[in-house]
């Protein structure tokens, strides 16, 4: 079940971080010619994406009842659809719209793994089933997936107890930002996205993905 590879492991918000950096350092007081993204990816790869993405979830920065639409500034920034159409689209519409364990797993991104060389990654390949759901398909709760981004310490024991069934919550507190909800629907992908969790039918044969 454990697959070799080379794992990366990063939160979510180094990605953003990341790509602040470079987009500032390319800067350097004059406008960047060419995006990010134009530049850190081969121009195969990018015509294969840009044709598998038809339509974009991505408003312009100027429709998106965040920036300032009469603000000058804005045409300095880069639109989100230039950047995030090249990464995977999320399989349901919420937060920024893309499926950040694709982008991962197909290679699109390759965040480090560490920062101090001497760090040690972990990486488990356990899911835990969490059967609790009601009228709802069962909650399918993966290590593999997790620890491709964050150590073990992130959630144990501070969120989680490292023992099946030993942690009591539901939807509730979830949605009240406790547990899962620390992380999802602030960091990583938004609640509104139900089947990401509950994956697994009662009837134990899972549904797709
Ligand atoms: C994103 C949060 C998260 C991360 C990161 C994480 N875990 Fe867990 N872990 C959980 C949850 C949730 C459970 C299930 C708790 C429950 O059922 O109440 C769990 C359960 C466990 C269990 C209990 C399994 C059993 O058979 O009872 C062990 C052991 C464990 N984790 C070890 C680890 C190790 C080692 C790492 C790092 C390689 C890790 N976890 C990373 C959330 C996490
Ligand atoms: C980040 C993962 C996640 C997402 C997204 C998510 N859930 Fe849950 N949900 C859970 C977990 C975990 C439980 C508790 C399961 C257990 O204790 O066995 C749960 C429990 C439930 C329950 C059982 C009753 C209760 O209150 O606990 C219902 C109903 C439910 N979820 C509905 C939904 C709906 C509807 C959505 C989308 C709007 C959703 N969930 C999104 C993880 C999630
Ligand atoms: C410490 C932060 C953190 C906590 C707590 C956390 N997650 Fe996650 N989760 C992530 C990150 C980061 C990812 C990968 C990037 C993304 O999808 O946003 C992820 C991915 C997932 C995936 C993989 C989806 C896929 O497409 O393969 C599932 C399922 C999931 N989480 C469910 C849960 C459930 C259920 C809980 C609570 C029991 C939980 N998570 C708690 C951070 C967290």
């Amino acid at each position: 079940m454990t697959e070799k590879r080379h794992i990366d492991r990063f939160p979510i918000w180094g990605v953003a971080l990341c790509l602040l950096l470079v987009q500032c350092q390319s800067n350097n007081g004059d406008l960047p010619t060419k995006s990010v993204f134009e530049q850190s990816i081969e121009p195969e790869k990018t015509a294969v994406l840009t044709e598998n993405v038809k339509t974009t979830p991505w408003k312009p920065l100027n429709l998106d009842g965040v920036h300032d639409p009469a603000n000058a500034v804005l045409s300095y920034l880069q639109e989100p659809d230039e950047a995030l159409s090249l990464l995977s689209v999320a399989p349901e519409p919420g937060g920024n719209n893309v499926d950040w364990v694709e982008a991962l797993e197909s290679g699109l991104i390759s965040p480090r793994s560490k920062i101090q060389p001497d760090w040690k990654v972990n990486n488990l390949d356990l899911d835990i089933i969490m059967p609790n759901t009601a009228g709802m398909p069962q909650v399918v709760f993966p290590h593999r997936q997790h620890t491709e981004w964050l150590d073990c310490s992130n959630c144990h024991d501070k969120i989680f107890k490292a023992k099946t069934g030993a942690n009591q919550f539901g939807m509730l507190e979830i949605l009240q930002g406790e547990y899962c909800g620390r992380c999802h629907g602030a960091v990583s992908f938004p609640l509104t996205q139900c089947l990401r969790c509950h994956s697994r039918d009662h009837d134990q044969a899972t549904l797709a993905k």
